[in-house]
């Protein structure tokens, strides 16, 4: 099936966005969203090319591990990829991954697991040639780096020659790799001068670490208080002389390599969870910064068998840490009017840093939310940001209160247009400014509106492109739209006389406008903004009631049969199209020609969608065809021989021999036993 326009627009926009803090990262040393933001992206970039394989991009950052090198420096070429390493942030993700290595071992093996601080600092590798001390390089995009040996040998830390160990005898050439950090009192001290000095400050420990490897002249570095800790293996001359991580790391420290103190081995998953555990409560008082915990497996023959997929070994897991916390003050509250007439309380906060981002506000919501957390006025607060990009008040500190705290209120009018608060819930939506030369910026009649028009162009919506926040506040205030019908009769001089718009843009708006009066019945009726009317339930509106006509003449008694509406909901709907100024509105809509289909793909949110699958074996719950049947509901497409675009190879009993080729293709496996699982998209 073809992937949407709608699919492969945010695809393309996370690959661009990706990219660029890729590049602000490694290159330029300093990012502007934290990292817990760019795995967000980074996994939702992740799941839409498992949805839809044929989508990749060439440039996807899920192919690369890092950066291209910076100019300057020397390329250094890696033997073997320095990669990355998959993320999981929680409980499930991890137990997600021991069944994915299970089911890719295919039998029962014991092992254990070798539990890491996640350094966060630079990936470096060391090559020793008869125990001396002759490259260094960084990790660049994982096949080339920059050769930084001249800054790695002032480092104290690292031996230039290797301590020789009977037990550990080391081969001719080893390659160690590891990760350069700062400590964290240093980092703070040396910012602080840097400071005062007029020199670049740097975003966080890491960054100042890069920042000093990367330079041409070793007398930056060496003047630093650069460490090491090293944590695996590249290339080994020779054959491997360890069965376990843990011996690798005993023999790193016979060798007088640094490694990192807190690694624990355990024996199952659930002893991974607590040493996760263990470490997040050390965190903080860790000299060096952190920010989850390597899960590895500990022996090496099964790391081995299970080998890499294109970015990240199959045999560890990075179990990332939620998002950091910090403290600040809560200046002052202020009430955000959304579409449906309801206020949101936002804290107005003294700017703090979370995680290498500055935060000045923060959600509170809604009422409830305030008094549950008692938060008042000037308050000091513990605020987070976690996946979610807004960030979130915790919890308040009670201890540091003044007494010159002021309880938060609900408003009952607005401050500019003297509107009971009452009069936006009722008059929900609000689809047209209906007394404009009241409404003024900063009203919350005019927020209304705004916020309306904002849904109505949004993505799930009517998927108008080009009109940000600041192109509505243009449109409104220079009365060009005071209904929401108003965004279709828009002309291009109109658009040119704003600031910020050229021909192409202005063209390009117009087109996106005029383009959205053919689009699905189901976005039609979501972006009428209705309260409790979601993108869901619009669209079982649309499935069951057909075409606009027909939900116009439809009933309290009819909507509450549709799947998943209620009460309220019903009424709303039935207020909605019984109000003679909505009436008005979509007779406006039905005069600029609209063409509403009533097309909703079903398969869309199938796991399979567009998943290649190869059916092999006899099975018993299923005849092949049947499976196949099944398997082409779901979207995905059902072929005979086994390839590298394989994604699963469904197994019977005497496969024959297409299991041997999935095996070697890396290709997942799935028994009768896991298929059931595997359609309800629960292994
Ligand atoms: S093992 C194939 N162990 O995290 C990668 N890596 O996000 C195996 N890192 O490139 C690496 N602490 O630079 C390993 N204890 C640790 C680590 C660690 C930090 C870095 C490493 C890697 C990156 C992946």
């Amino acid at each position: 099936m073809a992937i949407s326009q709608k699919v492969k627009k945010e695809y393309f926009a996370l690959v661009a966005e990706l990219n660029k803090h890729n590049d602000l990262y490694h290159k330029k040393d300093s990012p502007e969203i934290s990292d817990q933001e760019y795995d967000q992206l980074f996994k939702r970039l992740l799941l839409l090319e498992s949805e839809f394989p044929n989508i990749k991009a060439t440039n996807s950052p899920s192919e690369r591990v890092g950066s291209e090198p910076v100019s300057g420096l020397k390329p250094f070429n890696h033997q073997i990829p320095m990669l990355s390493l998959d993320n999981a942030f929680d409980d499930k993700d991890l137990e997600d991954f021991e069944k994915r290595f299970l089911n890719k071992l295919k039998r029962k093996e014991s092992y254990s697991y070798s539990c890491e601080p996640k350094i966060d600092g630079i990936a470096i590798c060391l090559v020793y040639r008869d125990g001396i001390l002759t490259r260094a390089g960084t990790r660049g995009d994982g096949n080339t780096g920059e050769e930084v040996t001249h800054n790695v040998k002032t480092m104290k830390e690292v031996p230039i020659q290797l301590k020789k160990n009977k037990d550990y005898p080391f081969p001719k050439e080893i390659e160690i790799r590891g990760e350069i950090y700062v400590e964290k009192k240093d980092f703070l001290n040396l910012n602080e001068r840097f400071k005062k000095e007029g020199q670049k400050v740097f975003a966080n420990p890491r960054n100042f670490a890069a920042g000093s490897m990367r330079q041409l002249n070793p007398k930056v570095a060496s003047a630093r208080p650069l460490k090491v800790f090293c944590h695996s293996l590249g290339y080994v001359d020779g054959n491997t002389l360890f069965d376990s991580q843990s011996s690798v790391i005993k023999a790193f420290q016979s060798w007088g390599l640094p490694t990192c103190p807190e690694i624990s081995l355990v024996s199952n998953l659930e002893e991974t969870k607590k040493a996760f555990s263990k470490i997040a409560m050390q965190r903080e008082k860790l000299v060096y910064e952190i920010d989850g915990v390597v899960i590895k497996i500990n022996e090496i023959p099964l790391q081995q068998e299970l080998g890499f997929s294109s970015r990240a070994p199959r045999w560890a897991i990075a179990r990332k840490f939620e998002a950091e916390q910090a403290e600040t003050k809560i200046n002052s509250i202020s009430f955000q009017m959304g579409r449906t007439g309801a206020l949101t309380p936002v804290a107005n906060l003294e700017p703090v840093k979370v995680g290498g981002v500055t935060i000045s506000n923060a959600t509170l919501h809604n009422m409830d939310e305030v008094e549950r957390l008692d938060v008042r006025e000037r308050d000091y607060v513990f605020i987070k940001r976690a996946g979610d990009v807004i960030p979130k008040i915790v919890s308040v500190i009670k201890e540091k209160r003044s007494g010159s705290e002021k309880k938060i209120k609900l408003p009952s009018f607005c401050s500019v247009c003297k509107r009971e608060i009452s009069y936006f819930e009722e008059n929900i939506p609000c689809l047209e400014i209906l007394l404009e030369s009241e409404f003024s910026e900063g009203c919350y009649g005019y927020d209304q509106f705004k916020e309306s028009l904002k849904h109505f162009v949004s993505r799930n919506a009517m998927d108008i492109e080009g009109l940000g926040s600041k192109t509505i506040d243009a449109l409104i205030s220079n009365k060009f739209i005071s209904s929401i019908t108003d965004l279709y009769s828009l002309d291009i001089n109109q658009l040119l006389s704003l600031e910020g718009f050229a021909e192409k843009s202005a063209k390009n708006l117009i087109d996106s406008i005029s383009k959205s009066k053919e689009t699905e019945l189901y976005r039609f009726i979501y972006s009428l903004g209705i309260k409790e009317i979601g993108l869901q339930t619009s669209k079982n509106i649309a499935r069951e009631l057909g075409t606009l006509e027909n939900i116009i003449k439809t009933n309290y008694e009819r909507f509450i049969q549709v799947e998943d509406i209620g009460e309220v909901a019903a009424s709303n709907l039935v207020s909605f199209f019984t109000s003679q100024k909505y009436l008005q509105i979509l007779e406006n809509f039905k005069n600029l020609n609209f063409n509403l289909s009533n097309e909703i793909s079903n398969n869309q949110e199938s796991h399979l969608q567009n998943k290649k699958i190869v059916i092999t074996g006899t099975l018993n719950s299923f005849s092949r065809n049947e499976l196949k049947e099944v398997l082409e509901k779901m979207g995905a497409k059902v072929s005979s021989a086994v390839s590298k675009n394989t994604d699963y190879l469904i197994s019977g009993s005497d496969p024959g021999s297409k299991i041997k080729k999935a095996s070697e293709l890396s290709i997942q496996i799935i028994d009768e036993d896991e298929l059931s699982s595997f359609l309800q998209n629960d292994q």
